[in-house]
This record gives structure tokens, sequence and C-alpha cells, in this order.
């Protein structure tokens, strides 16, 4: 693994100077989106606004609800409670959007409805939230195919070129094992732990590097082939899926308590390591090292940092204190090099993030390419608040 032993870590002032910037950025943009929500990439690095109709709007809403929770535990009700109408406001979005299924018919029910309306549901009890989180959960398992035993990532369940698994769905999971805590109802669970047997079974190559998606046999469910699709070529790992590989392996392990897949999260992070540049930000795909000329994904990088913190709760010293380091390091990172610190450069949170890259091996459309991306703004605020105190996390 990359040595970084000698690197420096995140210091409690940088933290709470992030987070203090982080949460200025949120609750100046709530002006522009409280009705409207945060696209999932910038352009020129500011988002225009868009409606609830992408598989990222759970996002924005998440970063609302963990400034929210930061201005609450800092005495600044006020702000807290402009915060937490604007999130109101969206979860009565979210609410009429599962109810009326409105682009619904694909697995990111969790990336959807975890950050928005479970988190709401938490924090503040309300009903409406857990409803619409419950639905999301029943619309999530439609896409259960009980021959493969795998949830379907994208299109008509028929279709024999769309019965498919991808890495990222691992995160959609938590929303599950949610719901059957809440409703009594273990449907949801068991069709989560198939869902992870079949992935983690399939995405992990022998040399814990990941597929991006694997396709099975849609007559016997027989596993067929990985190929990607948003990463550079079928045999390389794409930066995201890696990422998505690590933290969701951190929390199959919360949620399944299996100590195997401890060591599945071992591995995929070593190898995610192993193919960083020095600076602990990935290329868009792990293909590139250190002096490619390649776009970045920091969007990866708190991913990761996330992944590692949650497994810090479940191993013992020192590989605890290591995760933990890690994070802070790769957060240290993030916060010199890649966060934004003045507004007026950009009414998001992190810079040199890649949503969708071409290649000549993948049939990506280029959009979202070294901008900032909502799930890497996300995912920064919560790693950063996970370092800032003992969070009741959403997923
Ligand atoms: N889940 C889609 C992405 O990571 O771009």
């Amino acid at each position: 693994m990359l040595d970084v032993s000698g690197y420096a870590e995140i210091t409690d002032e940088e933290l709470a100077a992030a987070l203090d910037f982080s949460c200025a950025q949120v609750l100046g943009n709530l002006g522009q989106f409280t009705e409207q929500f945060q696209n999932a990439y910038s352009e020129g690095n500011f988002y225009r606004p868009i409606g609830n109709v992408d598989w990222t709007n759970g996002f924005w809403t998440g970063e609302i609800w963990l400034a929210y929770e930061y201005c609450r535990r800092n005495g600044r009700e006020e702000d807290a409670a402009r915060l937490r109408h604007a999130a109101e406001v969206q979860v009565e979005s979210f609410y009429r959007r599962i109810v009326n299924k409105d682009q619904v018919d694909h697995h990111d029910m969790g990336f959807l409805y975890t950050p928005s309306c479970v988190a709401a549901y938490k924090l503040t009890g309300n009903t409406r939230a857990r409803e619409a989180a419950v639905l999301a959960a029943e619309q999530l398992i439609t896409r259960y195919h009980p021959v493969g035993e795998f949830i379907q990532a994208w299109g008509p369940m028929d279709a024999p070129e769309n019965y498919r698994l991808i890495i990222d769905c691992l995160l959609n999971l938590p929303l599950l094992y949610w719901a059957s805590e809440e409703t009594g109802d273990g449907k949801y669970r068991e069709i989560a732990e198939k869902h992870i047997h079949t992935a983690v079974a399939n995405v992990i190559r022998e040399d814990y590097s990941t597929w991006h998606t694997f396709f099975f046999d849609m007559k016997t469910g027989a596993p067929d082939h990985g190929s990607t699709c948003q990463g550079y070529r079928d045999g390389s790992a794409w930066a995201r899926g890696q990422a998505w590989g690590v933290y969701g392996m951190a929390c199959a392990y919360r949620y399944t308590g299996r100590e195997d897949y401890i060591d599945k999260f071992r591995h995929v992070t070593e190898y995610y390591m192993d193919h960083l540049p020095k600076d602990l930000v990935p290329y868009w795909d792990l293909e590139f090292g250190e002096g490619s000329t390649e776009p970045r994904d920091s969007s990866s990088a708190s991913i990761v940092a996330c992944g590692l913190l949650e497994m810090s709760k479940y191993v013992g010293e020192p590989e605890a204190a290591f995760y933990t380091g890690l994070a802070k390091k790769i957060l240290k990172s993030v916060y010199d090099g890649y966060a934004v610190k003045d507004g007026a450069v950009s009414n998001g949170l992190v810079l040199h993030s890649t949503y969708s890259n071409h290649s000549p091996y993948n049939t990506c459309n280029h959009y979202g390419v070294d901008e900032c991306n909502i799930w890497g703004d996300y995912f920064y605020m919560e790693a950063l608040t996970r370092l800032d105190r003992d969070w009741n996390q959403y997923w």
C-alpha cells in the first residue's frame, strides 16, 4: 500500500473551517435551491437548478441536513431553522415523486431517499419522510431478480441487455435495512442480503480491483461477464466504482456482520490506495497514475474517506486508528487542493470531480468532467461531519 506515514492530517482548525464554509455555502444557496435542486454536476464550477428528476437529488437535501446538524450543534438556531425549512420543502417534493412514481424506475432509491427522507425522519421524526422512504424501499425491491438474486440497476426488467447489477448499488441497500427495521418486515433485508452476496461474489476481481457492472444469464442466473459503463475500459478499475466498493463493503459489514466482508474491504481499499497519485486524490480511472494529465475524481476521495471512517468503528486497534488517520490525510489533501474556499469561484464545495468521461473504450458522453458534483460535495460534508463528532449516520 502507498506509504502515507509522512502525510499530514487535516487539523481540528481546518476541519472547523471546512465545515463553517460548507454551511455558509449551503445557506447562501438556499434562495436558489429550495424549491429546486442543484444539478448533478456544475458547469464552469456553478450548479444550475433542476427539478426533482435525477438520481442525484437526494445529495443536495443531504447537504442541507448536514448543515442543519452542524448549526444546531453550534447553537446557531436561526440558521438551523432556515435549513430545516428548506429540507422539509424538499422532503415534500420527494414524497410527491415516489407517490407519483416519477422517474423512480431504477435502483437509485437509496441515493435519493436516504440522505433526504431517512435523514429527515431520524433527525426530526417527520412521518411524511418515513412514509416516502418506505415507499422508496418498496419501489427498490420491485427491481429484484429472484433467479439471478440481484437488484437490476437500469432499464426494463425483461431485457437481457439490462440483466446486470452495478457496484454503486451497495450504497442503495442501507435503505432496505432501514425499511425492515422500521416496518418489522424482513423482506427488504432479505433482498438486500441476497444482492450483497451476488455483488461481492462477482464484482470483485481476483486482484481486488472491481467491475463497474456485471451481467448474468437471464434464464439460469449464472454469472456471465463484467463490463464497464463509466470507467476507462472493461478491464480497468473506474475510480468511483472502487470507491463505492470501499464504502459499500463497510456498509455490507455493518448490516450483515460477516467477517469475510471486512477482509474484502481491506483488499479493495488496498487496491485503491495502491493506484493513487501522491496527493491521494485519484484520477477518474485507477488506470491512470502519478503524472497523468487525465482529470481527477475528487468525489471518490471523499467517498473512500467515509468508508474508512465507517469501517474504523468495527475493527480493533491499531487498524481503526490507521483508517481514521488515512481518512484525515485524504481529507487534508481534498481540503488543501480541491475544496472551494471562496463563493465567487463556485457555488459548490469541491472542485475537480468527474461524472461521465468519454474514452475510446466506453460509451459515455462527456459531461461533468473536472467540475464539482453533487455527491462529491455531499460525501465531503459527511466525512467532515464524521470526524467532527459521533454522527448518527443516515445510511
Ligand atoms: N452512481 C453513478 C455514479 O457514481 O456516477
